[in-house]
């Protein structure tokens, strides 16, 4: 029988600072499938929100001269407000400081406790607060961490540890079976490697020095760690209150979207917290790459931070989905540059669609002409693509296939000469024109709906505004 449900996620991200490129890249992705299998008839739920606690979330209100809370609360409206300007259409927004979710996460650690999952060690090792991850020596470089520049640091405490060793066997066959999929392969292979490679170490999962945090139930000097705090939203996101026989009808996951460098964790913590709990594992764990400005990591003092505001204001919300998801192969990292979008926003879009759609109307202009549905399923059409999360290549297809065979249809044709001298092709060319705009629109609904409602009613009322203004 067909799933008609689809659960798809991104990670929560940090309430620490506003939104960037990155937070946009994953929710647009996100949306996109969502959209996608939302017209396929599956019954979606699409859940994002924020990952509030924790050592860096706490530092970060300090520096504001801010509670904690108070804090929190400003960054998510602003993250909330720029998925409102892309157009997200989240079934949920899950903040990890809502009582219910702090509820079924005590909820869950005293499961844990009872099952013996858990115990009470102490912890020594390096610890970046970037990261909120402990650290091996063989994860740094010139013994800083390399996602971050800075030098862990050492900690010694008293902790609840989660037993990994036991569950180890049991999750790399889930993974090498693809009964837990990790993708792209690559990303698979790398955490193959590494299971095979080691005995995995028990995971520390309190913390005895951070206040913001959901208190252990059964020790109330501890908080919990927030990657296990974080990664239970998954659940509470879907209103479970931690309950472990009780699932929501939307579990398992099938599409755990997040990026490279959160990789390692979910594939390893995330699994092991399940595993114990006995809940079935997230059908997919995908995995996309990083943006990079000019060749480098986005940084603040390299100078070449590209701001999702900026994008906005320059290229509209589907302006900038468009140029987010074509940036390069999704899963690898891609390099972008704000001259290399605005030629691509003017050549793609204004020239390309935009164009298209208005040479199109105003050649009808005068001429009742019907429209006649293409013969292909628009669903069908890019489904491989979609359902292999090749979101690049679904969207650039629709450029090379149709948008720019259109356009080129059109100069063949000339039906502008047509119009003039045989008014039987004239009709026919554009009929031929009009149902193939119409499936555009249809194909390119997920990716940019606006656009997408915009081209079906320039066809239906014959009147069209330019879709897409070129930048100079
Ligand atoms: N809070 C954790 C996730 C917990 S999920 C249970 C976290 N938050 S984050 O805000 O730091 O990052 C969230 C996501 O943004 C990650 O998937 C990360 O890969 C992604 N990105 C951060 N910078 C990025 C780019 N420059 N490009 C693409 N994605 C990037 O990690």
């Amino acid at each position: 029988m067909k799933d008609t449900k689809f659960y798809i996620t991104t990670p929560i991200y940090y309430a620490n600072a506003a939104p960037h490129i990155g937070h946009a890249y994953t929710t647009v992705a996100a949306d996109v499938l969502t959209r996608f299998h939302k017209l396929q008839g599956e019954e979606v739920f699409f859940l994002t929100g924020m990952d509030e606690h924790g050592m860096k979330i706490q530092k970060a209100a300090e520096v504001q001269n801010k509670q904690p809370q108070e804090f929190v609360d400003g960054i998510a409206e602003i993250f909330q407000a720029l998925w409102k300007k892309l157009n997200i259409e989240n079934t949920n927004f899950i903040r990890t400081t809502d009582a219910a979710h702090k509820t079924a996460v005590q909820k869950v650690l005293q499961t844990l406790l009872d099952k013996g999952a858990i115990y009470k060690g102490t912890y020594e090792g390096l610890y970046c607060v970037g990261c909120e991850q402990f650290k091996n020596e063989g994860d740094l470089v010139s013994g800083k961490c390399p996602d971050h520049g800075t030098v862990p640091e050492f900690t010694k405490e008293e902790s609840y540890m989660l037993k990994m060793t036991d569950i180890q066997a049991e999750l790399l066959a889930k993974i090498e079976k693809n009964e837990f999929q990790i993708a792209p392969e690559k990303y698979k292979n790398e955490i193959v490697s590494f299971l095979k490679g080691q005995t995995l170490n028990d995971v520390s999962i309190s913390r005895k020095n951070v206040a913001w945090g959901v208190p252990l139930p059964f020790d109330a000097s501890h908080t919990t760690y927030v990657w296990v705090d974080a990664f239970l939203n998954y659940l509470t996101g879907l209103g479970w209150d931690g309950d472990e026989k009780k699932l929501p009808a939307q579990w398992p996951v099938d599409v755990n979207l997040i990026g490279k460098d959160i990789l390692r964790v979910h594939a390893t913590i995330w699994p092991a917290i399940l595993i114990h709990l006995g809940i079935a594992l997230p059908r997919m764990l995908f995995t996309h790459g990083h943006i990079l400005s000019g060749g480098k990591k986005m940084s603040k003092t390299v100078g070449n931070v590209i701001s999702i505001d900026d994008m906005l204001e320059k290229f509209g919300t589907d302006g900038t989905r468009y140029l987010l998801l074509s940036a390069g192969t999704f899963g690898d990292d891609v390099d972008v540059t704000m001259e290399r979008m605005v030629e691509k926003y003017n050549s793609d879009l204004a020239n390309g669609l935009g164009n298209l759609v208005s040479r199109v109307v105003k050649l009808c202009e005068g001429f009742e002409i019907e429209l006649v549905r293409s013969e292909y399923d628009h669903l069908i059409w890019n489904k491989g693509f979609m359902e292999s999360l090749w979101l690049d290549k679904a969207v650039d297809r629709i450029w090379d296939h149709l948008v720019r065979k259109s356009n080129k249809f059109i100069d063949d044709n000339k039906p502008w000469d047509l119009k003039k001298t045989d008014e039987i092709k004239f009709r026919e060319v554009m009929g031929k024109l009009f149902s193939e705009l119409y499936f555009i629109a249809e194909v390119l609904d997920p990716f940019m709906p606006e656009t997408a409602a915009k081209i079906k009613t320039a066809l239906e009322t014959k009147k069209v505004e330019p879709l897409f203004l070129r930048i100079k």
